[in-house]
């Protein structure tokens, strides 16, 4: 099978499969049953200053869709709530038991240099492979001067991420948030900090739901709630754009990224690959599922990568990111149109309905004796997918490509375009 080790920032691991600092990594016993279950790295769950937070109950919230559970999850939870020194402990016993796989020490303390300089000692005796800034976290530990309140300045990034360059000998990895207009200011400050590598995305900030007898947001602790941090497979197309994003910018050239956000199956986990990441990060899956999928990650990518001819990870790794553009580079003379296989077609309608309310009238509906037929108009379809989306049929409507014989046209060089250059 292919080679699926990894050196990330200078730290191996057996595979790209990392468990995200969140539960799952709270504890020995969790992450020595991870190892067991074939994880290839984990980040501790963050840890802060004594005396250690206070978590609340209830502290979880999902979004079910169409009958499939925690497509989205959300949590109030904050960093570790269990004291420092037996976190320590556990951390240099794991690592001593288990010195083939990654681990990763998350942290979070207040805004000062001393307090980052005490923390970073007292890591590093334990051994850990390295460390990683949790400046993400959007609910409580931001009110504090905390997680995504540094994570959201790119100065405090650049500063924080300098001081533990400068108080430690571990490779320094900064966890982005994604609740930031643009995820370039704080990668690029974490570059210019020193940082060893990125790991997006942490959650974002949401409110999953609102309980209507209680008339609070969820989930409600005493009759009260707040926003908490939204992850699972509906943040996925989010992290996937951030990660794309440093990955073809030039200012972050260079700099590793672990790729977190949704990741449940070895496809996910090749997407981010696929798009710069060279590792990745699991936490609501795993949460879902338990650590066996581990199995399946690895097996998954291994024979896809066979399949596709891929050796290592190396030739996989950003392999997309040449094929990532702006809108404007797109060729506007690129045509296809709707394709019905009326072999499969169950004639529900879907597709006419959908077309003709809301798109282009372009899937005509023929009533014939007791049957109907659906068929696509060549010369009204634009190609927009909708169609073949709303079809509840899998194959049953593809695109194809037109050839209409014209040259490629972006829109910088568009006739419509009055900015275009001649
Ligand atoms: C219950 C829960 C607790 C979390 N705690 C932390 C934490 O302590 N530190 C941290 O950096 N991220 C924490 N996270 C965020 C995850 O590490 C991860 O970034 C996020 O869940 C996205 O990955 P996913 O979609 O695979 O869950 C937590 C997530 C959840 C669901």
């Amino acid at each position: 099978m292919a080679d699926l080790r990894t050196r990330f920032a200078g730290i191996a691991s057996p595979n790209p499969f990392w468990l995200a600092s969140a539960p799952p990594t709270d504890k020995e016993y969790n992450v020595v049953r991870a190892f067991k279950a074939g994880w290839g790295g984990a980040v501790w769950k963050t840890l802060g200053e004594d005396p250690p937070i206070v978590n609340t109950a209830s502290r979880y919230g999902t979004l079910e869709v169409g009958g499939m559970r925690m497509v989205g999850f959300n949590n109030i939870e904050l960093i570790t709530d269990r004291p420092l020194e037996v976190n320590l402990r556990e951390i240099a016993q794991v690592k001593r038991a288990w010195p083939d796989r990654a681990l990763i020490i998350s942290l979070m303390v207040p805004c000062e240099e001393e307090s980052w300089k005490q923390i970073l000692k007292r890591v590093e005796a334990t051994g850990a492979d390295g460390v990683e800034l949790n400046f993400g976290c959007p609910h409580g530990m931001s009110e504090r001067g905390m997680g995504s309140a540094v994570g959201q300045v790119p100065d405090y990034v650049e500063m924080v991420t300098r001081w533990c360059k400068a108080h430690s000998r571990m490779p320094v990895l900064v966890k982005l948030t994604p609740n930031i207009t643009s995820i370039l200011g704080p990668a690029r400050a974490a570059k210019r900090g020193g940082a060893d590598g990125v790991s997006l995305i942490n959650t974002l900030n949401s409110v999953i739901g609102v309980d209507l007898d209680q008339m609070a947001p969820m989930p409600t602790v005493a009759g009260k709630g707040t926003h908490g941090g939204y992850c699972g497979p509906a943040v996925k197309p989010i992290a996937l754009h951030m990660v794309a994003e440093i990955a073809r910018d030039p200012e972050c050239a260079g700099l590793p990224i672990s790729g977190i956000g949704g990741i449940a199956t070895w496809r996910d986990a090749a997407e981010f690959l696929a798009l710069g990441a060279s590792t990745v990060q699991v936490c609501t899956a795993a949460m879902h599922y338990g650590f066996k999928i581990a199995d399946d990650l690895v097996d998954g990518l291994g024979n896809w990568m066979d399949e596709k001819g891929y050796a290592d990870l190396g030739g996989l790794v950003a392999r997309a990111v040449p094929n990532v553009t702006d809108w404007q580079h797109l060729d506007l003379n690129y045509k296809t149109v709707a394709r019905i296989d009326q072999d499969l077609c169950i004639k529900c309608g879907l597709c006419h309905i959908a077309c003709e309310d809301t798109s282009h009238q372009a899937v005509a509906q023929h009533k014939n004796g007791a049957g109907r037929r659906y068929e696509v108009i060549d010369q009204e379809c634009v190609g927009c997918n909708l169609c073949m989306h709303a079809c509840p049929v899998t194959g049953c409507i593809s695109m194809v490509e037109i050839e209409t014989g014209l040259p490629t046209v972006t829109w910088k060089e568009h006739p419509n375009n009055p900015m275009r250059r001649a």
